[in-house]
């Protein structure tokens, strides 16, 4: 059965790499004669980009499959790519056969052949890299779906190996971008309009230049020093990594943000040797003491798994304990999930599903407290606010400041302000996840984003 209909549909789930992934995919699709249309119903192609890293979200691909697997009589083509692909391979065929091609990630670059293959009426197409491949996916096509924040993949795969984790088995082994093409990619970003920048790795500052240029935080310091470019993030960090130049990175360069995600997954040490963190809880809170002592407060926000095989009530005690002296501005809290070709599922001691549910329960409740008390301790700040949505009915207007805070505000004015333009706030109240403000000074110089903050002395004046 031929292809004829170039319409594609496609659906990501996941996280940032793989949201990444579906613009150079969407990217090349277009290249490629397709056109995007904006429901299953429409399409002659229709996309999953699928996360496997816990059992929910695997089971979500198949769902959707299930569902709309009656559209495949009316000629219409599946593929499933991502990370439920790469990890179950050709066993998709057999529990979906209708679906038609099945890929990792890092075969995306051979989307245009199996694309025609497609076309030319092949039914089982498989792109499955094993973890040897040394390739990445680059490609001058990716469509960012927003015109003034967009990622950079600067890394990919692990060679990590938590006990728990299938990323290392789903996204091949560790593999950097020249520091130069990442550059490349940011200048070219800031020339079409973009002033803010996440760099993306499963773990972004393991990042090692494959021409021996740069380390880390001297890719971070010169991206953040690109004309044009506001805001760089980065996203994960991970502990066993995580160098003191990269403070000292953001604390010279302004642009960089005051912002680090550095997941922990539990406060105790016997957990984390049994998950193969390859840290001690010791050895965390020195990197953490590092960040509390930058010259400028750097927001923390971390992950935590409950309920690894073996963790008990103390050693959950020391997670509470964890979150107590950190004083995080955000947790991403999950149970764990058993996942395949994983160390973690042959464990003894598995700890019960109402255990989970409870401990979960209880730290997301003291996370709650100790969010709310500190994110009142911004009302009176000023923050420099981008612009990133507008809820109309509210007359609200809402954006995310430097330390990556969600912030509604208001302006006073009957104009709203641009999208992407940024703004300076002064915060008003607060909630458990998100500040509320007015706007001090909007006019045009103000909502200017073309400038960058290191020429631009900010005047601040109360309208
Ligand atoms: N590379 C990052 C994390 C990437 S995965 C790091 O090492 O910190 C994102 C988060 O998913 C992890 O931080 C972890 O908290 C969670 N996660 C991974 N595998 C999981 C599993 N099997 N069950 C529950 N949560 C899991
Ligand atoms: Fe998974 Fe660990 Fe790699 Fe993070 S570092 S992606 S948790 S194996
Ligand atoms: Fe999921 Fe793969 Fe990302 S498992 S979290 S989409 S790396």
């Amino acid at each position: 059965m031929a292809l004829l209909d170039k319409t594609f549909y496609i659906e990501t789930f996941g996280c940032q790499m793989n949201v990444h992934d579906s613009e150079k995919v969407i990217g090349t699709l277009l290249h490629e004669g397709y056109r995007r249309v904006d429901t299953e119903m429409e399409a002659g192609l229709i996309l999953y980009n699928t996360c496997s890293i816990r059992d929910k979200a695997e089971q979500k691909v198949f769902n959707r499959l299930n569902d709309y697997k009656a559209l495949h009589k009316k000629g219409k083509r599946f593929a499933v790519l991502g990370c439920v692909a790469q990890q179950e391979g050709e066993k998709i065929f057999e529990r979906a056969p209708y679906v038609s091609l099945v890929s990792g990630s890092a075969s995306y670059r051979k989307l245009p052949e199996m694309l025609a293959q497609l076309e030319a009426g092949t039914e089982r197409i498989t792109g499955l890299d094993d973890r040897q491949t040394e390739e990445a996916f680059e490609t001058e096509f990716t469509a960012r779906s927003n015109p003034h924040r967009g990622y950079i993949t600067i890394i990919e795969g692990c060679d990590k190996f938590c006990a728990y984790c299938v990323v290392p088995y789903t996204r091949g082994k560790e593999r950097s971008r020249t520091s130069s093409s990442v550059l490349a990619e940011a200048r070219h970003m800031a020339d079409a309009g973009y002033t803010d920048i996440q760099l993306l790795g499963q773990n972004v500052n393991s990042y090692k230049d494959p021409s021996g240029k740069m380390s880390f935080a001297e890719l971070l310091t010169a991206v953040g020093q690109v004309h044009g470019i506001r805001r760089v993030r980065f996203t994960t960090s991970h502990p066993r990594d995580f160098t003191r130049d990269i403070v000292e990175a953001i604390e010279n360069v302004p642009t960089l943000c005051d912002h680090v995600h550095l997941p922990v997954q539990s406060g105790s040490t016997d957990v984390l040797r049994r998950m193969q963190r390859e840290y001690t809880r010791e050895w965390y809170l020195e990197r953490i003491a590092w960040i509390r002592a930058a010259r400028r407060p750097i927001s923390l926000t971390t992950d935590i798994i409950v309920g690894f095989p073996g963790e008990n009530e103390r050693d959950f005690e020391q997670t509470l304990a964890l979150l107590e002296q950190v004083q995080y501005d955000a947790v991403f809290a999950f149970k764990y999930s058993p996942r395949p070709n994983t160390p973690a599922v042959s464990m003894e001691e598995s700890v019960p599903e109402d255990v989970k549910t409870a401990r979960l329960q209880q730290l997301l409740d003291y996370q709650r407290e100790i969010q709310r008390a500190n994110y009142l301790k911004h009302v009176g700040e000023l923050v420099e606010v981008m612009v990133e949505g507008h809820n109309r009915a509210r007359g609200q207007i809402s954006g995310r400041s430097s330390q990556n805070m969600v912030v509604n505000f208001t302006t006073g004015a009957p104009i709203l302000p641009a999208l992407g333009s940024y703004l300076n706030v002064r915060i008003t109240g607060a909630f458990p996840n998100s500040l509320l403000g007015e706007a001090v000074v909007w006019n045009a110089a103000a909502a200017d984003r073309s400038r960058h903050p290191m020429d631009v002395p900010v005047k601040i004046s109360v309208v």
